[in-house]
Parts: structure tokens; C-alpha cells; sequence
């Protein structure tokens, strides 16, 4: 059943041809909840990510992925798992949660 209602989301994001695309964004983020809560609305010692600003949030993960930031925990690893493009998906998405 899970697998249904991811290959469901790849399918329908691909009608979209617009920069961003919130469905996959969210689905992208899905990744991320574990640590940051859903949306980014962290609960827990983990930073709470939701609402930040969407270049900062790109330009924060690139710096994870290339090693620019260096962290003590996952976003490193976590990070180079996603293209710059999908990267970009996730800050739009986490930058727009109100
Ligand atoms: C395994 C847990 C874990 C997962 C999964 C995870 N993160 Fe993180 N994230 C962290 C931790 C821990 C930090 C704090 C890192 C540090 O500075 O040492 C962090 C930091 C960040 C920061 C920097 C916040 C700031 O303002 O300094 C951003 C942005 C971020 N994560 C985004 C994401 C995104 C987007 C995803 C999903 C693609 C994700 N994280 C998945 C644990 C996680």
C-alpha cells in the first residue's frame, strides 16, 4: 500500500512543469519528519525548520552536501541522498509551511 501511494505520487508530479511542485516537496519531506516532525515543526531537540527562509534553507543543505557546514549528526549523509534540484523542492516546501 505504501508503495501504491508513492508510485501514485511520482506519477501526478509529473503533470506539473512549474518550478515547484508542492506534492512532491511534500513527499520528499516525508525523509526528514523523523527528526524534524511533520513539516519541519519540530518537537523535540531537533531544529525546527518549518517557516525558514527558502534560500537560506537551500543554501544551508548544499553546504551539508558538499561539506561547506559540517554537522554532528546525519544532514550530511542526509543530504547528499537528494539532487540540488530536490533540495530545492524541500526548501520551497519547509518555507512555505505557515
Ligand atoms: C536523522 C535525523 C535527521 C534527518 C532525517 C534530517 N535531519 Fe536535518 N538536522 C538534523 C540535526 C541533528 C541537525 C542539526 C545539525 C547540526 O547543526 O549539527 C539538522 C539540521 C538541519 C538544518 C539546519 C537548521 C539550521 O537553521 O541550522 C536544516 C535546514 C535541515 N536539517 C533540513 C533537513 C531536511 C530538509 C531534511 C530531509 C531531507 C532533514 N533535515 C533530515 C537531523 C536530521
Amino acid at each position: 500500500m505504501k508503495k501504491l501511494a508513492f508510485l501514485f505520487l511520482c506519477l501526478s508530479s509529473l503533470s506539473f512543469a512549474v518550478d515547484y511542485d508542492p506534492q512532491r516537496g511534500k513527499m520528499l519531506s516525508l525523509s526528514c519528519a523523523n527528526c524534524h516532525g511533520t513539516d519541519g515543526k519540530s518537537n523535540s531537540t531537533f531544529p525546527y525548520i518549518a517557516g525558514l527562509d527558502k534560500d537560506y534553507l537551500y543554501k544551508t543543505l548544499l553546504d551539508f552536501k558538499t561539506g561547506k557546514r559540517t554537522d554532528t549528526y546525519m544532514m550530511t549523509k542526509h543530504t547528499k541522498g537528494f539532487t540540488d534540484e530536490e533540495l530545492e523542492q524541500l526548501s520551497y516546501y519547509f518555507s512555505k509551511v505557515k
